[in-house]
């Protein structure tokens, strides 16, 4: 990050639950960190999934309650101990559902972020809020309202198909009530089966037409050690044997197609974005080396 260069703010979404958004943000979050930048993941919602994956007890922290309720700055509440390498975390815990009672009536609801993301904007490279499932809740209207950009998580299910449609109307809600510049950044469709492509295709047509250029290349295979790794509060990162596992290298790509687009963003929104080079990776170090990604079940 240069210097004066502020952090990119990244909400991810899904208004269905149980769709990879957590999964998705502390891996992303950790393989831009394995890669060399600084991620800051605000957990944002009152389940705490994002807590929980990175191994905070969630009853033991102040974080994105008092974040959000005082005038607590940042670095006071913000984890950095046995997290994964470049990531800090906001924890979330079950009170954050309560909050609407400890916000002054005479606040605009929609605005409580601000403050706290102006702040990080100057200490990150990115700033990931990880909402819930719930669309009406204080905390992801804010995110959405705050957001730069908005990444879409999906698995691909039959059902997805309304629930897309469903986000990118809220979407558009949005922008034409409160944030205009809130774009979409990508759909990353996770928990791929490598058998169903004839439903996979079904989905990428929807996006391709809803959104062209906006669907991620990368897909995120389905792979049990993501829920083993997440009931351990680690990422995959942060197990050795796991660096190089097929799953792993497919967060790193995706990682760096998604910075490839925040870097480009003005390509990237015009529809001419060059392709992402993923040949960078192999620079990473021995540990990830990248292979050419297969879709295995078991990833
Ligand atoms: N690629 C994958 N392969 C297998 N399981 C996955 C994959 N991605 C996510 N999961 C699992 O699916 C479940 C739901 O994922 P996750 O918690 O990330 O979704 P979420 O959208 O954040 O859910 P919520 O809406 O409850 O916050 C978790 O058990 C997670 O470990
Ligand atoms: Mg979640």
């Amino acid at each position: 990050m240069e210097e004066n260069e502020l952090g990119t703010v990244i909400a991810v979404g899904n208004q269905k639950g149980g769709v990879g958004k957590t999964t998705n943000c502390v891996h992303i979050a950790a393989a831009l960190g394995q890669r060399g930048s600084r991620c800051l993941v605000m957990d944002l919602d009152p389940a705490a999934g994002a807590t929980k994956h990175l191994g905070v007890p969630t009853k033991s922290y102040a974080g994105t309650l008092e974040l959000l309720t005082t005038d607590e700055a940042i670095e006071n509440l913000t984890i950095v101990d046995d997290m994964p390498p470049g990531v800090h975390l906001i924890p979330s815990r079950p009170q954050l559902g309560e909050i609407d009672v400890l916000l002054s009536k005479y606040l605009d609801r929609t605005r409580v972020l601000e403050r706290p993301v102006a702040e990080a904007r100057l200490r990150y490279d990115f700033v990931f809020l990880d909402t819930g499932p719930s669309a009406g809740f204080i905390t992801t209207v804010a995110a959405y309202s705050t957001a730069e950009w908005f990444l879409l998580s999906a698995f691909p299910h039959p059902l997805s198909l309304g629930g897309l449609t469903e986000a990118f109307n809220d979407i558009a809600d949005v922008r034409r009530h409160r944030n205009p510049a809130l774009e979409i950044l990508g759909v990353v469709f996770t928990n791929v089966d490598g058998r169903a492509t004839r439903l996979r295709g079904q989905l990428e047509t929807v996006v391709n037409q809803a959104l062209p250029g906006r669907r991620f290349e990368n897909t995120i295979s389905q792979a049990v050690v993501l829920p083993e790794a997440s009931g351990k509060g680690r990422t995959l990162f942060q197990f050795p044997r796991f660096q190089t596992i097929p799953v792993a290298q497919q967060y790193l790509r995706l990682s760096l197609e998604l910075e490839h687009r925040v870097r480009n963003r003005g390509a990237f929104l015009a529809g001419v974005l060059e392709p992402t080079n993923y040949a960078i990776l192999e620079q990473v170090g021995d540990s990830h080396i990248v292979e050419p990604v297969t879709m295995t079940a078991n990833g």
